[in-house]
């Protein structure tokens, strides 16, 4: 299930299309690899050509465009928003011209059906479609240490494997050849995620009404309950979950309502009702109404705490963002 080593063919070269916090952090770690092997840098394009600038400051080819990045790779990674976004760069991709033998790695989070539907797309035209989505916010991208789960045949693991695991991954969980199995566990991993982070928004709102206080819930989350249930903590007490207005979300907003819905859609359609994942996603529609109410206001995904915590009289925005705001 979890993956083994092995040495990608020399001559391979690789492509990345789409570069917001995710990808970014990716592609700068593959390209740093690729450079410490002496390998052909990374070719890149991301639609808003300035997010870009990093990769090329770091010696990674600037592509003009998806076809150009595709016609130039064996290899072609993706990491854009949903399903829509990776539905047009296919589309582009698979306009370029011949794509026999050339794998498309999909770093997204998209519904189990579209990936589905895209492999098959790719498989009629020679080309194989892997579903690589990745477990981890950014801090954990740009540290090289996602979990990554990957729906492909074992030919495509044998080229792609190496620039995953102790690259952009601390671990490769191998779900099979379909790659749609990779896009299910990643929506099972969601509303686990989104469960977890309405749990600590309920849990803080009690500490701060209690009087308990926020830092020995914290630090009680830290030592007994977890990495993953300490940073959703964190993104709460920094104030990650409604982000200053030159900082970006960890997870945004927009994200999180495509994940858990995805979660929610498929459990219906298995005859499941998610009652958490459902609490979770109506708190996380209130915290978007939030947002459209405060000028468009770029929420994280864990900004469901502020919703909680108007729900217990307190207001959305913690002392600790008033002051950063300097609203106090
Ligand atoms: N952030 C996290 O913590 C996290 C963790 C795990 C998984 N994920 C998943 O990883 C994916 C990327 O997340 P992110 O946080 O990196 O998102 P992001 O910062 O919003 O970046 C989205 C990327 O998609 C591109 N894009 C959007 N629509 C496009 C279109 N129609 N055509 C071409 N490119 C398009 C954007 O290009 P522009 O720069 O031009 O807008 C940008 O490069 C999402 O599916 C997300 O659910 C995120």
């Amino acid at each position: 299930m979890t993956s083994t080593t092995t040495v990608a063919p020399p001559g391979l070269r690789l492509g990345w299309i789409g570069l917001g916090s995710m990808g970014s952090a990716m592609a700068k770690n593959i390209h740093r690899y690729l450079s410490s092997q002496g390998r052909e840098p990374l070719r890149f394009f991301n639609r808003t050509a300035s997010r870009g600038d990093t990769l090329a400051a770091l010696g990674g080819i600037r592509r003009q465009d998806v076809v150009q990045v595709a016609s130039e790779s064996d290899v072609i990674f993706i990491s854009a928003s949903d399903d829509k976004a990776v539905e047009s760069i296919i589309a582009q991709i698979l306009d370029s011209g011949d794509v026999t033998d050339k794998i498309v790695v999909d770093t997204t989070t998209i519904h189990p059906d579209t990936t589905k539907a895209l492999a098959a797309k790719l498989k009629d035209r020679g080309a194989e479609f892997v579903a690589a989505p990745v477990f981890g916010a950014t801090p954990v991208a740009e540290a090289g240490q996602l979990l990554v789960a990957f729906g492909g045949s074992n030919a495509a693991y044998e080229k792609v494997g190496p620039f995953l695991k102790g690259v952009i991954a601390r671990e490769v969980l191998l779900v099979g050849e379909e790659p749609e199995k990779a896009t299910l566990l990643k929506t099972t991993g969601n509303f686990l995620m989104a469960g977890l982070m309405e749990l600590i928004a309920e849990a803080h709102v009690f500490a701060e009404k209690t009087g308990l206080g926020s830092a020995a819930l914290e630090r009680l989350l830290e030592l007994n309950f977890g990495t993953v249930a300490h940073s959703d903590s964190v993104r709460m007490t920094t104030g990650v979950y409604a982000p200053g207005k030159d900082q970006a979300p960890w997870s945004d907003l927009e994200l999180a309502l495509k994940d858990v819905g995805h979660g929610v859609d498929c459990a219906a359609r298995a005859g499941v009702r998610l009652e958490v994942a459902n609490t979770a996603l109506e708190h996380l529609r209130r915290a978007k109404g939030y947002s459209e109410r405060n000028g468009g206001r770029r929420l994280d995904s864990s900004s469901l705490y502020g919703v909680v915590r108007e729900d217990a009289g307190l207001d959305f925005r913690t002392e600790f963002i008033r002051k950063r705001d300097g609203e106090e």
